[in-house]
C-alpha cells in the first residue's frame, strides 16, 4: 500500500526547505484552502466531540486575541506582566466556578494553567507523587483509578513512576466499585482518581464517597473535569440533575477543568486547581546552579506562547456567566433530545446515566453495523470497546436547528440496517478520535491514518 500522505496530490510536499521563500497570500490561501475543507466536515453538527464552540466568529476573535501575544514568551515575566493578569485571572474564574472558596481555613487554593488535559492530569500526579515523598517517605506512590479513567493517568504513572490501581467499574451504572477502592488502599496510595464525568461514558464517578474514602486516609483525591469542569457547574446551576463533584467534597484535593473544551478556549488551555498550595509547590522546578542563570519554572513547559493566555482569558471574559449558562443550556438540552432518540429504540440501551455527553451499545447487533450506516450518512461518532459501544460528545455545533431531527431519522435507519447489514463484518471499530469516511476497514485505518501520525514525526514519506 502506498504511503498515504495528506494533500500530496493538490500542493507541492515539502521533503526540505524550499531553497527561496514563498509569499505570503500564496501560503495563507493554501492554508485558508485546507481549513476551509476540513471546517465544512464538523459544521454540519454530525461530529462529537472537538469542536466546542463552533462559531466562526468566536474563534476570529480569540485569533486576534492570540495575535497580540502569540510571539511572547510567558516565562519572561518581567517583559509581559500581562501574563500573569491573564493567569491569575483564568485560575481565579476557575476556582470560583469549582467553589474552591470552600476551602477550610488556612487553606489557600491556587492552580496552574497548563497546555491541556492530559498536562493537567500529569502535572496533578507529579504534585502528588512529589508530596507523598517529602512528607510521607514513599518511594514508588500508587493511585487507584476507575478504569474509565482517562488513559492519561497510565501515561502519568509510566511516565513518573507511580504503580496504577485499576478499579472495575459497574456494568450497568458504569461509576466506580467504591468498595474495590477501598479495599485497595494501602500505605503507598497517594491519590484516588474519579471523574465528573469521564470520556467514555459521560457518567460522574460518586465523588462524595471517593471524598469520604480520601479525608477517612489523608490522602488525596483528584477529579478529572477535564471534560466537565466547565459545564457540568452550569448545568447544576441551571437545575438539570448534575451531583456535587467539586471542593465543597472537603477531600476533593485537585480538579482538572479543560477551558479548551467547554471553556470555549483555543486549543492548548486547561487548569489545573489545587484546594491548597501546599501540594502545588511540587510543581515548581528551581535550579539555582545552571550557568545559564538561575532558572525556575512553575510547571513541566518552559516556553509557553502569551497567546493561548490571552486568547484563554479573552474567551472567558467575553462569554461571562451568562453566556456559559445560555450555551450549557442548550447543549444539555440536545443531549437530552439525542439521548431520548436512542432509548426510544429497544435494540440501544444507554451506558449509565449521562449528561451532555453519551454512549450506546446494543444487545442486539454489532453496535458497529449501526455506525457504518451513521458514518454514510455524515456522522462522525467515537467507537469504543469493552463493550462495543458508540459514544457522541454534544457540543455546539449539534445545538443547530434540524441535527436532533437528523440523528433520529438516521439512528431509526441505521437500527434498521444493523438488523440486516449489506456485509457480515462491520468497516468501522472501536479506535480513539474517529474513523474515516467511505468504506475504508478499521484494520486500514489503523495501519494508515494512526501510523500516518507517528510517521509525521519522521518527516514525508520517500516517494
Ligand atoms: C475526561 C477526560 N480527561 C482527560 C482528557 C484529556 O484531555 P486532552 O486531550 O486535552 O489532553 C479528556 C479528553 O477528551 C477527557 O475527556
Amino acid at each position: 500500500m502506498a504511503a498515504y500522505y495528506p494533500y500530496a496530490q493538490r500542493y507541492p510536499v515539502n521533503r526540505r526547505m524550499p531553497e527561496k521563500g514563498r509569499p505570503r497570500d500564496e501560503i495563507l490561501a493554501e492554508l485558508r484552502e485546507m481549513a476551509t475543507q476540513e471546517d465544512d466536515f464538523w459544521q454540519t453538527g454530525q461530529c462529537s466531540g472537538t469542536m466546542y464552540c463552533g462559531d466562526m466568529e468566536h474563534y476570529a476573535f480569540m485569533t486576534e486575541a492570540f495575535g497580540m501575544y502569540s510571539h511572547v514568551n510567558v516565562l519572561q515575566r518581567d517583559m509581559c506582566p500581562s501574563a500573569t493578569r491573564f493567569e491569575g485571572e483564568i485560575i481565579a474564574m476557575t476556582l470560583d466556578m469549582l467553589h474552591g472558596s470552600e476551602a477550610p481555613e488556612g487553606a489557600s487554593p491556587c492552580g496552574s494553567v497548563t497546555s491541556g488535559g492530559t498536562e493537567s492530569i500529569l502535572s496533578a500526579i507529579l504534585a502528588y507523587r512529589e508530596h507523598a515523598r517529602e512528607h510521607r517517605g514513599i518511594d514508588r506512590p500508587q493511585m487507584i483509578l476507575p478504569e474509565t479513567a482517562h488513559v492519561a493517568f497510565e501515561k502519568g504513572g509510566h511516565l513518573f513512576g507511580l504503580d496504577v490501581v485499576k478499579a472495575p467499574v459497574d456494568p450497568e451504572t458504569t461509576l466506580v466499585d467504591v468498595d474495590f477502592v477501598k479495599d485497595h488502599i494501602t500505605d503507598r496510595t497517594a491519590l484516588l482518581v474519579g471523574s465528573a464525568c469521564n470520556y467514555g461514558y459521560g457518567t460522574i464517578d460518586p465523588i462524595g464517597e471517593l471524598s469520604d474514602l480520601a479525608v477517612e486516609h489523608g490522602i488525596g483525591l483528584h477529579v478529572d473535569g477535564c471534560l466537565g469542569g466547565w459545564i457540568l457547574p452550569w448545568g447544576e446551576e441551571l437545575g438539570f440533575d448534575v451531583p456535587v463533584f467539586d471542593f465543597r467534597h472537603p477531600g476533593v484535593s485537585t480538579i482538572s477543568a479543560d477551558t479548551h473544551k467547554y471553556g470555549y478556549g483555543p486549543k492548548g488551555s486547561s487548569v489545573l486547581c489545587f484546594r491548597d498550595k501546599e501540594l502545588r509547590q511540587g510543581l515548581y522546578f528551581v535550579q539555582q546552579q545552571w550557568s545559564g542563570g538561575k532558572y525556575m519554572s512553575p510547571g513541566i513547559a518552559g516556553s509557553r506562547s502569551g497567546g493561548i493566555l490571552a486568547a484563554t482569558w479573552a474567551s472567558l471574559v467575553s462569554l461571562g456567566r451568562e453566556g456559559y449558562l445560555r450555551y450549557a443550556k442548550k447543549i444539555f438540552e440536545t443531549s437530552y433530545a439525542m439521548q431520548d432518540a436512542v432509548t426510544s429504540h429497544a435494540e440501544l440501551k444507554l451506558m449509565g446515566k449521562p449528561y451532555f455527553c453519551f454512549s450506546f451499545r446494543s444487545n442486539e447487533f454489532d453496535i458497529y453495523h449501526l455506525n457504518d450506516f451513521m458514518r454514510e450518512h455524515g456522522w462522525r461518532f467515537n467507537g469504543q470497546q469493552h463493550p462495543n459501544a458508540l459514544h457522541m460528545c454534544v457540543t455546539r455545533p449539534q445545538t443547530q436547528p434540524g441535527v436532533v431531527d437528523a440523528f433520529t431519522r438516521d439512528l431509526a435507519g441505521g437500527v434498521e440496517y444493523a438488523k440486516h447489514p449489506a456485509q457480515e463484518k462491520a468497516k468501522t471499530g472501536a479506535v480513539y478520535g474517529g474513523l474515516p469516511k467511505g468504506d475504508t476497514a478499521a484494520l486500514q485505518f489503523v495501519e494508515g491514518v494512526m501510523t500516518q501520525m507517528l510517521d509525521a514525526h519522521q518527516g514525508v514519506p520517500e516517494d
